[in-house]
């Protein structure tokens, strides 16, 4: 029998609890569990990118709670843990978040009471309805005696249908994080790759996954701008199946590794790569508008729609901007378990994964 030390580590620093962290994306779900690996490194231990049947997932509902549930069972039995506690995400377009600032050294009881009328004031719907949670960011820039307090509030259908699947799967779920969270989290680990971890530089974080493109410009830890695009992959398999009267899951295969016929590269896949660079392209240009800066030092690329050929070179000629893929393990040990190769391949659609995963650490 295997004894799984990492497990055992959690028993002498009580802060670190074992935690996987849960991805459920449009087209499949992935965990992934990091380790302590000492002098405050952390390690990947392990991970698993288990396909969803299409539709079970849209637009971040989960609309097959029992099909979502199997594939969860059958992720986590893959990974091998005896791990049952998860971290998973509800989708940003889903929460709302609002900064209050509320008098500092209120007991808790009524913090609670303050944040609950404020709710009551701007939330679409009753308070009966939602999950709310606060949180005290610190003292508020414009008073001594006053706190600044971010609150999250999502329709609890939103919260139970996750906390139900999980339960389905046989997980506990412990933490129930916000996507943008998420992907903020994991912005720590992937400016490790860049010159001086990207101080003081500007970085956009790009997400391309199968339907959305979740766009997060970073300085430091600092988010400045965040955006969301109905644009992703599924897009070229849709083309795919269109032009050659492809079923889904043949586009998909013929997409991902298939031998694809002679015009497809010409007719299809070069006007789909050039799409996305006009969307990064139209991210930025929001990001400009939107907000003071006008600049962007470095583009870092992350879901499983850049594993599409010639995606980053396009990218990046087309912004001029020096762009990367995402590695949110560049600098992290790896398991012996795992091969280095694959999760090469893996990594950047790993990205929220990662941060979730980081909430052990918390
Ligand atoms: N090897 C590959 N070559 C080309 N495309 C790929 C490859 N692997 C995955 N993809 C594409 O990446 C997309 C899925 O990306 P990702 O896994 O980040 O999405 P998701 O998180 O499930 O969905 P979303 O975040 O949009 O809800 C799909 O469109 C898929 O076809
Ligand atoms: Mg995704």
């Amino acid at each position: 029998m295997q004894i799984d030390i990492s497990s055992l580590k959690t028993i002498f620093n009580p802060r670190l609890r074992p935690l996987i962290g849960v991805d459920i994306g449009s087209t499949s779900v992935r965990m992934v569990e990091l380790v302590d690996a000492g002098k405050g490194a952390s390690r990947v231990e392990r991970y698993v990118i288990e396909p969803l049947p299409r539709q079970a997932v849209v637009d971040g509902n989960i609309v097959a709670l029992e099909v979502v549930a199997d594939a969860l069972k059958r992720c986590w039995s893959k990974l091998g843990t005896s791990t049952r506690n998860v971290a998973l995400a509800l989708p940003t377009a889903s929460v709302i978040t609002k900064k209050i600032t509320l008098p500092a050294n209120l007991r808790e009881q009524d913090l609670e009471i303050q944040v609950e009328s404020e709710a009551n004031q701007y939330l679409p719907f009753a308070l009966d309805e939602v999950n709310l949670d606060f949180q005290i960011i610190g003292p508020s820039p414009n008073g001594t005696d006053e706190v600044e307090v971010l609150l999250a509030a999502s329709r609890k259908e939103k919260v139970e249908d996750r906390v139900a699947i999980a339960e389905m799967a046989g997980l506990i779920p412990v933490v129930i994080d916000i996507e943008a969270y998420a992907i903020q989290a994991a912005y720590e680990l992937v400016v490790k790759q860049l010159p001086q971890g990207g101080q003081g530089q500007i970085i956009a974080l790009i997400d391309i996954g199968a339907a959305v493109t979740k766009v997060t410009f970073m300085k430091d830890e600092q988010q400045l701008y965040l955006r969301e695009q109905a644009f992703g992959g599924v897009q070229l398999t849709d083309d795919i199946m269109r032009v050659y009267g492809l079923s889904p899951e043949a586009a998909e295969s013929m997409k991902c590794s298939g031998t694809p016929p002679e015009n497809y590269a010409e007719e299809i896949l070069h006007p789909f790569v050039a799409s996305v660079a006009g969307e990064v392209a139209r991210a930025l240009q929001f990001f400009f508008t939107s907000t003071p800066h006008n600049e962007v030092h470095h583009i870092i690329l992350a879901g499983g729609s850049v594993l599409i050929p010639g995606v980053v070179e396009s990218v990046a000629q087309h912004t001029g901007i020096n762009t990367l893929l995402a590695d949110p393990f560049a600098g992290m040990a790896i398991s012996p378990r795992i091969r280095a190769k694959q999760l090469a391949i893996d990594a950047p659609s790993l990205l929220v994964a990662c941060g979730l995963a980081l909430r052990k650490f918390d």
